[in-house]
């Protein structure tokens, strides 16, 4: 199989004051160049849900400045609200469906062929919107029900994916958290070429290799986590560039614009799709207010110098899985989903 290299920005106009470009995708169809991240984070009970309808509103405030790309997952809990804000502003005539691009992901107990099609449907059920614009594989590992590891192979998997996609419940199909060997081999077996590729970018991991790799495939790399250490994440706070960092602040004085926008700059200008996640309206309108300049090669030089290949996402507690994606490091930690069941 062969990739179609289509990775031009073309300009649209979203009715707010920022143009926000979109991506050709390799089966033609395109999508947003952000999107609004939806993982609400991780506590002592588990994946934090959204109450009172919270995340519905922050996605019915997002659509009214600009937004028209919403990420999201089975496992975050979070589809429903973005599926009924959705339909309310579609309802209200703001936005029509074709105007509006889901990403979701399938989730690791559901990587047998035949429970695809099945996680799928159900997600639709949820969002109440017929069908998604992008479905990836959450991970490459399968794990079954009580969470021990699955022995179901990717590429089993992917084949559920394609069937996804014959079957039009998702227009585009494609990977996260696959390695650059995991990606050769479903580019190699399998029918269907992935659209796109979702991993963990920010100037502390800017995955200059994987993401050369994946775009000379054609795929287009959406970044998670884009932020990396400028912000606390989940109540945490790590090592490395802040929001008052002199190199990122100098360039944003230079246009203009906060640190986080630089940031979130540097990565459309690798023509990479950002998905930042805020549930703060001001910052909703901040991350999206980045389409009106450009960074130039030195600056993001100077922003990849940043880069000392550290996640914030490695679920080591999944180190043993045959297919895990990551380097394995001395003292894993506890696998949460096990703790909490
Ligand atoms: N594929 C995967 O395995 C995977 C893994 C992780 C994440 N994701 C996706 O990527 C999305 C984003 O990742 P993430 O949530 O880890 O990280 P992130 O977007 O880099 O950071 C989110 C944090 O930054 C804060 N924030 C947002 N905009 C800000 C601004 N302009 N100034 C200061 N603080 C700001 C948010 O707080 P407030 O909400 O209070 O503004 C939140 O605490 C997720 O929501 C999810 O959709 C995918």
């Amino acid at each position: 199989m062969t990739g179609t290299r289509i990775l031009m920005p073309v300009f649209i106009l979203m009715g707010s004051a920022a143009e926000v470009t979109k991506l050709k995708l390799n089966n033609g169809r395109e999508m947003p160049a952000i999107a609004l991240g939806t993982y609400l984070g991780f506590d002592q009970n588990g994946i934090v849900q959204s109450e009172n309808k919270k995340l519905r509103d922050v996605v019915l405030h997002a659509i009214d400045v600009g937004y028209r790309h919403f990420d999201t997952a089975a496992i975050y809990g979070t589809e429903e609200e973005i599926g009924e804000a959705v339909r309310m502003k579609i309802e209200e005539g703001v936005v029509k469906r074709e105007d509006i691009f889901i990403t979701t992901k399938l989730w690791n107990t559901e990587h047998r062929r035949e429970q695809v099609v099945k996680a799928l449907e159900k997600t639709v059920e949820k969002m109440r919107l017929d069908y998604i614009d992008l479905y990836l594989m959450h991970w490459p590992m399968a794990l079954n029900e009580d969470y021990t590891h699955s022995d179901v192979d990717y590429m089993e998997t992917w084949q559920g994916l394609e069937d996804v996609q014959k079957q039009g419940l998702a227009k585009s199909i494609g990977l996260s958290n696959f390695n650059e060997k995991q990606i050769k081999r479903v580019i190699k077996e399998g029918s269907v070429m992935p659209a796109a590729l979702q991993i963990e970018v920010h100037p502390q991991i800017i995955q200059r290799e994987l993401v050369q790799y994946a775009q000379s495939e054609g795929l287009v790399v959406m970044a998670y986590s884009p932020f990396g250490s400028l912000v606390s994440r989940h109540g945490m706070q790590f090592s490395g560039p802040k929001i008052d960092d002199p190199v990122l602040s100098a360039i944003g004085e230079k246009y203009g614009k906060t640190t986080p926008q630089v940031v979130l700059r540097w990565l459309v200008d690798r023509n990479i799709v950002p998905v930042p996640k805020t549930v703060n309206y001001s910052r909703l309108k901040e991350n999206i207010d980045i389409f009106d300049f450009k960074l130039n090669k030195e600056e993001i030089e100077e922003i990849n110098k940043f880069n000392t290949h550290t996640r914030y996402t490695f679920p080591s507690f999944w180190q043993e899985h045959r297919h895990y994606p990551f380097e394995k490091i001395d003292n894993p930690i506890a696998d949460p989903f096990i703790a909490k069941n």
